[in-house]
Parts: structure tokens; C-alpha cells; sequence
């Protein structure tokens, strides 16, 4: 795995030495992370909210870069929930241009490095401009067993088990008993009902709160709180998130 790293990482920087200490021990199989803090990273330098945004998109690819690189099989990305709708319409056209612009640009390379793109949330609900790239990109690599990437997009954890519920009944219907519902039926009628639940979940700058990310999948996830602001979330910080993960003890409720 370190060797995904030759002519990347200079051998004598302290982010080689956080590289070789968590190469010694099981990464996590699924990352996700809950990307915040753009709009702050802006203010900070007097800049608008969605040269933030824009800055956000170097984190976005520095961090599918080395989960790649590092051999990582899941990451899931909250990309915009379904309660940012909330937010000015200028805003949300911003954010879903820099989507369209990101998934137009980093096809080849997704392509490239073997990496197959996933969009989940409630996607029938976008533009059919954004609609249109999400399958492009998802058939192009759909067959890509490298990372699987995927990025929630007006997702909401709680539609996400109404979506679950109504998916459920519209498979069964009346053939479904009362002692049929289980958690497995529940979890593998999930949007990422392939997806192992995520061992980490990394949010940036310094909020405490899941702000209704994998609500059910998140469970027994180890959560990694970080100030960083997400346009400057990098390589290195995420060597350290997993440095910390390494260190944690996953009891699951047993002793
Ligand atoms: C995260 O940054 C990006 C999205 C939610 C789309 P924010 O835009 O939430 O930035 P802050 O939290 O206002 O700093
Ligand atoms: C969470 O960030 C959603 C995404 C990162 C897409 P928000 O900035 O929307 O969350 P709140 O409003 O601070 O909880
Ligand atoms: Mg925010």
C-alpha cells in the first residue's frame, strides 16, 4: 500500500511517518465523512460563501485520491442533505454547478483509477442536468472494483428509512408478516444495501452533530470530530483520523 505513494509523499515529511504507523494495522473498509465548514473557510478570508464551496472540491479530490491510494473500499461523502434546500437559491444552484463541474472533470479519472461512483439520496428529486451525469457516471463505472465511492445527495437519513419502509411494502406488499420485518430486511432495502455501515465517520469544523447523516447505518460507527474547516482537510488529516480510529476499541456491546 505505501508503495501507492512513491513520487506522492516525500519520505522525510511527517505525513510519510503518519502513512508508515497506520500501514501497520487494519484500515477502516468504509469511510464516511459529513464535509463542513465551507461557507466559515470563506468568511474567514472575506471571500463569498462559494469560493468556499469551490475550495471544498481540492478536499474532495485529495481525499478520493488517497482512500484510493491506500487501498480504503468505501467512502461516502455528504454532499448536500435534504435539509439544505433550506439554504438561498443562489447557493444551491452554486452547489449543484461545482456537482455538475466536479462529476463532468473527474470521470476520467475515477475511471482511470478503477473507482466506481455512486450517487444516493433521493436523486429522482434533482435537475435532469444533474440527473443526467449521475447515471452517466454511474454506468461508466459501474464495473470498477477499485474504491466505491459514494456521494449523498439530497439525502436525509430519516427519508432514507421512509424510502426503506415504502420499498419494503412495495416489494412484498400483503405478503409481508409482522415477524418478516427484521433488521436485515431493513438494511438490505437500504439505498447502499451493498455498502458495509461505515467504521468511521469524520465530520469538519467543530460541529457535534450528525445533522441526519446514515441515521441507521451509523450505529456502531467510531465517530472523529476535527475544527478543520473542510477546504482544509487534507491527505494528512485524514491520516490522522485513521491513526485515531486505529486506536479505539470496538467493543460492540460486548465486553
Ligand atoms: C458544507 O459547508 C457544504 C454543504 C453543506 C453543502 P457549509 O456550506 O455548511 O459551511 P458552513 O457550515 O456554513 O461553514
Ligand atoms: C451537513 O452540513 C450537510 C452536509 C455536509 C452536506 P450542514 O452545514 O448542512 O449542517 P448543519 O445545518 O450545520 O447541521
Ligand atoms: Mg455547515
Amino acid at each position: 500500500m505505501i508503495e501507492n505513494f512513491n513520487g506522492y509523499i516525500d519520505k522525510e515529511s511527517d505525513e510519510y511517518n503518519l502513512l508508515l504507523e497506520i500501514s501497520k494495522k487494519p484500515l477502516p473498509a468504509h469511510i464516511a465523512i459529513i464535509m463542513d465548514g465551507n461557507g466559515r473557510w470563506a468568511k474567514k478570508r472575506g471571500l463569498e460563501r462559494f469560493e468556499g464551496h469551490k475550495a471544498g472540491i481540492k478536499s474532495v479530490r485529495d481525499v478520493v485520491e488517497t482512500s484510493a491510494r491506500l487501498g480504503i473500499k468505501f467512502l461516502s461523502l455528504y454532499a448536500f442533505s435534504v435539509e439544505n434546500w433550506k439554504r438561498p437559491k443562489k447557493e444551491i444552484m452554486q452547489l449543484m454547478g461545482l456537482l455538475k463541474k466536479y462529476i463532468k472533470e473527474e470521470l476520467p479519472t475515477l475511471k482511470k483509477n478503477n473507482i466506481r461512483f455512486k450517487a444516493v439520496g433521493r436523486i429522482s428529486e434533482l435537475d435532469v442536468s444533474v440527473r443526467k451525469l449521475i447515471s452517466h457516471a454511474e454506468s461508466q463505472t459501474a464495473k470498477n472494483s477499485g474504491l466505491h465511492l459514494n456521494i449523498a445527495l439530497n439525502y436525509g437519513g430519516r427519508v432514507e428509512i421512509v424510502d426503506t419502509f415504502k420499498k419494503i411494502l412495495n416489494t412484498y406488499g400483503k405478503d409481508l408478516k409482522v415477524d418478516d420485518i427484521d433488521e436485515e430486511l431493513i438494511s438490505k432495502n437500504l439505498y447502499m444495501k451493498d455498502t458495509p455501515d461505515p467504521d468511521l465517520l469524520i465530520r469538519t469544523s467543530g460541529e457535534l452533530r450528525i445533522s441526519n447523516f446514515f441515521i441507521w447505518e451509523i450505529a456502531y460507527t467510531e465517530l472523529y470530530f476535527t475544527k478543520v474547516l473542510w477546504p482544509d482537510f487534507n491527505r494528512k488529516e485524514l491520516f490522522s483520523a485513521i491513526k485515531d480510529f486505529q486506536n479505539r476499541q470496538r467493543r460492540f456491546g460486548g465486553i
